[in-house]
């Protein structure tokens, strides 16, 4: 085992381009990936941080499906605002690529053939699972079935979602294609099989004996049970139009799996970004001094610790991963996270919400992250989270500091004289921190590192709840003068260690106390090496808020939000009317219905619900009384084309005798919603038959 590596290759895992990206997202992968790889360049490492959006796949291709776009479009619009999403919450990487570069296609394509022509590889013809409707090979996400292993009724073709078993669509109990619902048959093609079999001793090898101590045991304990079950040859290739072309003899029409392409899309984007750089790439893959660490969430596992390794071995030039910190998943208000339901706080909304507030995010995601169970991001915890630590704590600290030091010293660091055994104790204590957060970030304890730095934090505010400079100052100049200083040194020492957790935060402060990047930059080392952080006569800055605080019409807004994402679901989950009894041609043509547009409009009085209409029918105008007051205002439906049941015999509603009835129906979320033949040259009096 290394100890002090030299180099650390950082990948976070790649996301689907089939859909923005979400808290969850977030939380889960990369978060953690950029609290870790901050960490390490202000160890002084070398680090390589990489990532790209996955835009190969069966997801892309239904999504595309769905929409009426290619599957290019989709990527193209999706790898924007992922992209986007993650330079706005200062997510470091130093490389974001996308699969779909040409570096990764020839990356791919070179791996796929060095193993194919290695003899890596076993090429056969199966059957698989085919649907002759659709006229394709039913694979991944193009097929579900019942799990072998645990049961759970919706597993896709590769992977189950529910126990995380990666297997072959052939193995799925009562399988359905995804595009028809129909049952497939079998058909014969031919693929090309990594034999993982054949890598079940190197696995136990590795994963068993060298890594069971330092491996999270979510992550070590479903490696074992793979491995302890038995591992099976699992197909590369597959028969589909969208990924990277199978680049051997045979391989015409079929593509590489997209878990065979996508990790290799970690090597492609350190490739694009050390030739960016003008360095070599090679180190940080294949030089036993490098670190390489994959963060990824749970449903990931197989493919980052079985997989991957086992095509990497087979190249046989790669180091392995020396750790896969897989978190668990995030929960959004005691719901899973979904992005067909609209469960989810996405990137892009929150920050128009909460504009320049992507600390608190992190912050709240970093202090609810999964690390060892799923956990719950529920919004009254993020409003108490900023409005009671971030706010009360550490920006109450800051503003304290730094408004006194404006007040009493015009923001001119004071010089200390004695120090008490308080101020020494302190002090003392502050240079601790580094190592102590230090410790908990190499174990991947983010949680538990970032209540650390809050801890920095709350020893500035009890020191200075203690020592009291706003009393000395009327008795104790001195004293006052040392009190200050040494606050000054903590809040120094929370501008550096700060940066890995709230990244934007920590350069306010820097800014606040002079204190910029530079050549002179204070480093996280510095505050366990140096007496002294911040000097006697350097001057500060006035500005002083980090943080503000949420208020509660702003959570409420957004429980709001999410409340009308579930009525949505439960309106289109909601039964449809059952068939109405058959009618005969004559019955039909009974109805007279017209085109029309409602000319005017009023509320009746003394009702809710009924709105008082002249509408002009082409024949005649008419009155009709339509019960729609509760989804309409009178102003808003004046110019509407609707259609108009004319041969209805009248009635008097309230007095007033409606000549007529509107045709509705309902969206939705219930509300109602004009039948409206809206097609350019449809006139009023136009009949509908
Ligand atoms: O689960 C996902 O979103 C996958 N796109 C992750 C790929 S990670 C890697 F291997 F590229
Ligand atoms: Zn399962």
């Amino acid at each position: 085992m290394q100890t002090t590596p030299k180099r650390y290759t950082i990948t976070a895992a790649l996301p689907y381009t089939n859909g923005p990206v979400h808290i969850g997202h977030l939380a889960g992968v990369y978060v953690p990936a950029d609290i870790y790889a901050r960490y390490q360049r202000l160890q002084n490492k070398d680090v390589a941080f990489v990532c790209g959006s996955d835009e190969h796949g069966v997801p892309i291709t239904i999504k595309a499906k769905k929409e009426g776009i290619t599957p290019q479009e989709v990527v193209d619009k999706y790898h924007g605002i992922i992209k986007k999403s993650f330079e706005d919450f200062g997510i470091s990487f130093d490389n974001y690529s996308r699969t779909s570069a040409k570096v990764h296609h020839d990356t791919a394509s070179a791996f796929f053939k060095k193993l194919y022509e290695d003899g890596k590889f076993i090429e056969e013809v199966t059957e698989q699972l085919y649907d002759a409707e659709a006229n394709q090979f039913l694979a991944d996400r193009f097929i579900l079935g019942t799990c072998p292993k645990c049961g759970f009724e919706e597993s896709y073709g590769d992977q189950c979602e529910s126990c995380g078993t990666s297997h072959n669509a052939t193995d799925l109990i009562n399988p359905k294609s995804a595009i028809t619902g129909n049952t497939p048959v079998l058909k014969e093609t031919r693929h090309w099989f990594l034999p993982l079999d054949q890598y079940e001793g190197f696995l136990k090898e590795w994963i068993l004996k060298d890594h069971k101590k330092d491996w999270k045991s979510n992550v070590y304990g479903q490696c074992k049970s793979w491995i302890d079950d038995g591992l099976r040859a699992r197909a590369v290739t597959r028969d589909l139009d969208w990924g990277i072309p199978v680049p051997v003899e045979g391989g015409e029409g079929k593509v590489l799996y997209v878990w065979f392409d996508a990790p290799i899309g970690y090597i492609s984007a350190t490739k694009e970004w050390a030739e960016r750089e003008g360095k070599d790439w090679e180190p940080y893959w294949k030089d036993e001094d490098s670190k390489l660490l994959h963060f990824i969430g749970k449903d990931n596992i197989v493919f980052h610790c079985i997989i991957f390794p086992s095509m990497l071995k087979a190249e046989g030039n790669y180091i392995l991963p020396d750790n896969v910190p897989a978190n668990e998943f995030l929960n959004l208000e005691g719901n899973k996270i979904s992005t067909s339901k609209n469960w989810a706080v996405w990137l892009h909304e929150y920050l128009e919400e909460f504009p320049n507030q992507q600390d608190v995010l992190r912050y709240v995601l970093t202090a609810n992250a999964p690390e060892t169970k799923d956990n719950d991001f529920t919004w009254s915890d993020f409003q108490a989270r900023n409005n009671n630590e971030l706010v009360a704590i550490f920006g109450n600290f800051i503003n304290r500091v730094v408004v006194l030091t404006n007040k009493y010293y015009d923001g001119i660091v004071p010089e200390a004289s004695d120090f008490s055994e308080v101020d020494k104790q302190t002090l003392k204590e502050l240079q601790a921190y580094p190592a102590v957060i230090a410790s908990s970030i190499e174990r991947y304890r983010f949680r538990e590192a970032q209540q650390e730095l809050m801890n920095v934090a709350r020893l500035g505010n009890k020191y200075l709840a203690d020592e009291e400079p706003w009393k000395t100052i009327k008795t104790d100049e001195a004293r006052t003068k040392t009190v200050m200083y040494v606050a000054l040194q903590i809040a120094s020492a929370l501008s550096v260690l700060s940066e890995p957790f709230l990244p934007f935060t920590s350069e306010k402060l820097r800014e606040i106390l002079h204190l910029e990047k530079g050549e002179n930059e204070l480093i996280w080392s510095d505050v366990t090496a140096k007496t002294e952080l911040i000097k006697p006569s350097h001057q500060i800055g006035k500005g002083s808020l980090l943080f503000s605080k949420i208020e509660d019409e702003q959570i409420q807004k957004q429980l709001d939000k999410l409340e009308a994402s579930k009525k949505a679901n439960e309106a289109m989950n909601k039964t449809v009317e059952p068939e109405k009894e058959t009618i005969q041609f004559d019955d039909f043509t009974k109805l007279d219905m017209r085109v029309g547009t409602i000319i005017e409009a009023e509320k009746m009085p003394k009702t809710k619900k009924l709105l008082v209409l002249k509408v002009d029918t082409g024949i005649d105008v008419r009155t009709i009384v339509s019960g729609i007051a509760e989804s309409f205002k009178a102003e808003d439906v004046v110019g509407k084309k609707v259609t108009v049941l004319v041969n209805l015999a009248p009635r008097k509603l309230r007095g007033v005798e409606s000549q007529g009835m509107i045709l509705m129906t309902e969206t939705a979320e219930g509300k109602l919603s004009f039948v409206n033949p809206s097609e350019a040259g449809v006139e009023n009096g136009a009949t509908i038959n």
